[in-house]
């Protein structure tokens, strides 16, 4: 085993036992629709009365007051139990706190004054015997609105954009090292650029959704939340009732991306209801309410400024950003992030100011801060390759470092070289046609284009609970969640290779507050973070496996050397001597034999910075007639430490990249910048890609080691692939036409225009 290796794990390895990857544990369950999703607990888990069914009514205004709601009709129609608006809905804990320590648990209370904060808050909820029922009384609610003027314009606002000094988690919002200005004025070749990235919506398959159901003092809550315990921590924060009164469950997620981080109306209203009504209540947002009522990534502005010497050495960075957050919020993108740590600069800038404005609020999408960051750095990389006359590659490489820029401290490891070498050669860039614009199939132009990936790594807290019983199985219990990025699977690996174990005899329980707390699933953190816990947990039930069989006069490990025990196959041995793991476990206990572990974020190695890496090329051509641009193939090469399961984790960087892509060329939301809202709200409008929008994708992931960031060697993956992958298509782009494109997405009508006119195809 190599140096580092964890106990109980193998080495590191693409074709190891975990290399190939096994199918998803939860795949069969979700493929016969037996896996419940937030809105369909009903008969799986709840077996109460019928629940009463909630329709939320959002505001249609941007920012003002409510005047009056006219439910006279309303309150009469059909099976209507209860109309819920400012008037009669209870106290509740005023909004915030502003700055905490998890900003997932702030108190958000709902309909607590007549105040409209952004168009989709809501105005009232109307609960009734049905669906339909809810939605029809709903709309017979009238509503008179005092509105103000909405300030929505983030574009028109970028003057009263502000440092906020405050904010919640994420790294401050300004980083300094030496005099960026000066080196950038005194620097031979220089580079000034302004970059634009759009609003995005998470569009998760999955709308948000509650069951809320009240046992007398206690208050269960069914729901889709990427945070089972900061979600507790923030209903029970809300409602002004003890944490330990509060059970949040959600066991499947049809996905997150970051915008099942925070909780949204739904838990609180349908709690509050079914409070008031003495009945289960349950409620799901529409798709159209899915982009008002909850969070997006905010737009972004970027002024960049690169400096270098001739030789391509960087000597000045200056990354600056605006964006925008809701007016009661403090969220900050942090989009400068990849320019703090990406390459070797003596002297590097970042700065964030951020425009309050009259929309809903901005939060993490997909890589908060890095995704959109990486467009524009690396988007200004590709043009000061150019300046120089250098290769992007060759840039990239003549930049790297093994010391973190900005705070000095040195990378545990860092593979991105070997990513840009090996992708280059895979992706065959060497074809690169050197001269923009030069390279023609019919009406295509046809362009090759990089881009560097980068994605801090981080270590949160989490415990877990195991429990092998006599039959031989393992149960494994902890507060963690799936998103569909594979949770599950990886954690029923490493609990089934820590303890020897087949996968068939390990059940993972997740999703439920009334387990173990963990930090849940977001930045990446998810499987190192849980992972790790589960593997403490699995070394102590080794331990105390061993100790009780050495002692027990019935094993027949009795008096055996306790430093050669193994466990494998299910088994328990010391030379030929052993007995199955199940048999042992029933002896001591018939309950089983119980065993905890965790993990806390302290423990991430001092003094040393983290980060998963990338190199991602893409191909695309340009339709000189249209100006649609299609992406025909790309190759992604990563390093992530260990890797936990190629199939998932494939699926997680391919999924990362196809989004980069669509930052690129697709996707964004259209405010209407007088009423305060995003008018593309419904997947008819709001476009993300489609099978035929993507083309021939390669993912590869490098074999690394990284056995100090955490006690199973395994870095961030999930958020990695969409870092870079949409400035190598934007670069591409360039490199098809000639012409730089720095509004994001590059949508036909901003690029044709700029095409050369079609003289013969
Ligand atoms: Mo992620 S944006 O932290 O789910």
């Amino acid at each position: 085993m190599a140096d580092g290796t964890p106990k109980g794990l193998r080495e590191p390895s693409l074709d190891g036992p975990f290399g190939p990857g096994i199918d998803r544990v939860d795949g069969r369950l979700k493929v016969t629709g037996h896996a419940p999703y937030a809105y369909e607990y009903q008969g799986a888990e709840y077996h109460g009365p019928e629940p009463l069914v909630g329709y939320i009514v959002p505001a249609t205004i941007a920012t003002g007051r409510v005047v009056s709601i006219d439910d006279a009709v309303a309150s009469r129609a059909p099976g209507v139990r209860l109309v819920l608006t400012h008037a009669n809905a209870p106290p509740q804990a005023p909004w915030g706190p502003l700055v905490a320590q998890d900003r997932f648990a702030r108190a958000q209370p709902m309909l607590s004054d007549d105040r409209v904060r952004h168009y989709g808050d809501p105005v009232a909820f109307v609960v009734a015997d049905t669906f339909e029922q809810a939605r029809a009384a709903a709309m017979a609610l009238v509503v008179h609105y005092e509105s103000d003027t909405p300030q929505a314009d983030l574009r028109r606002h970028l003057d009263q954009a502000k440092v906020l000094s405050k904010m919640d988690g994420g790294e401050s919002p300004v980083s300094d090292v030496g005099d960026s200005a000066k080196a950038f004025a005194a620097a031979p070749v220089r580079v000034d650029l302004r970059y634009d990235t759009d609003y995005q919506n998470h569009a998760q398959m999955e709308p948000h959704a509650s069951l809320a159901v009240w046992n007398g003092p206690k208050l269960t809550i069914w729901c889709s939340s990427q945070m089972v315990d900061s979600h507790q921590g923030g209903v029970a924060a809300t409602l002004q009732m003890s944490k330990t009164n509060v059970r949040i469950v959600s066991r499947y997620i049809g996905g997150g991306f970051g915008g099942k981080l925070p909780y949204y109306a739904d838990q609180i209203l349908a709690a509050l209801a079914a409070k008031r009504l003495d009945h289960p209540v349950k409620v799901a947002l529409t798709r159209q309410q899915m982009f008002h009522v909850t969070s997006h990534r905010t737009q972004t502005f970027q002024h960049l400024q690169l400096g270098a010497d001739h030789d391509g050495a960087l000597q000045s960075m200056n990354h600056e950003a605006w964006v925008q957050t809701a007016r009661y919020d403090n969220f900050v993108e942090n989009v400068a992030q990849p320019t703090r740590g990406l390459y070797a600069s003596p002297n590097i800038t970042t700065l964030h100011k951020v425009a309050k404005l009259d929309l809903p609020r901005s939060d993490s999408m997909r890589a908060p801060g890095d995704a959109p960051g990486s467009l524009g750095l690396e988007c200004a990389m590709d043009e000061l390759a150019e300046r120089l006359g250098m290769d992007p590659v060759a840039l990239r490489l003549k930049n790297d470092t093994m010391v973190h820029p900005t705070s000095h401290q040195p990378y545990t490891t860092r593979k991105l070289a070997d990513c840009l070498k090996a992708g280059a050669a895979q992706f065959g860039w060497e074809r690169r046609p050197t001269r923009p614009g030069t390279v023609r199939d019919g009406e295509w132009l046809i362009g090759y284009g990089m881009a560097s990936a980068y994605r801090g790594n981080m270590l949160r807290d989490a415990s877990a609970e195991v429990t092998l019983g006599a039959d031989g199985v393992l149960v494994v219990r902890l507060a963690m969640t799936d998103i569909g990025t594979g949770t599950y699977t990886v954690l029923t690996q490493i609990a089934a290779e820590s303890t020897g174990l087949p996968v068939e005899k390990v059940r993972v329980l997740m999703g439920d507050t009334a387990f173990p707390p963990t930090a849940g699933s977001g930045g990446s953190f998810g499987a190192e973070t849980s992972g790790s816990a589960v593997f403490r947990a699995c070394e102590a039930l080794r331990d105390r496996l061993a100790e009780a069989a050495v002692g027990d006069a019935r094993s027949p490990l009795h008096g055996a050397d306790m430093t050669r025990i193994a466990f494998e196959g299910g088994r328990i041995s010391s030379g030929d001597a052993g007995e199955e793991l199940g048999a042992l476990a029933g002896r001591i206990s018939p309950d089983g034999v119980t065993a905890q572990g965790k993990v806390s974020k302290a423990e991430k190695p001092q003094g040393k910075a983290e980060a998963s890496f990338g190199a991602h090329f893409a191909e695309v051509g340009v339709n000189m007639v249209t100006g649609e641009v299609r992406m025909r193939r790309m190759v992604g090469v990563f390093s992530v430490a260990r890797v936990l399961n190629a199939k998932t984790l494939r699926s997680q960087l391919l999924g990362g990249m196809i989004w980069g892509l669509s930052s690129a060329l697709i996707e964004g939301n259209e405010v209407d910048v007088r009423q305060g809202f995003f008018a593309n709200h419904d997947l008819a409008n709001y476009h993300v890609p489609i099978q035929a929008d993507v083309g021939e994708v390669e993912v590869t992931v490098l074999a690394e080691s990284d056995p100090a960031v955490n006690p199973i060697g395994v870095k961030g993956a999930g958020e990695l692939g969409i870092c870079g992958s949409g400035a190598a298509v934007v670069n591409a782009v360039y490199n098809a036409t000639g012409v730089r494109m720095r509004s994001f997405p590059i949508t036909p009508d901003k690029l044709l225009p700029h095409l050369p006119p079609v003289l013969s195809v």
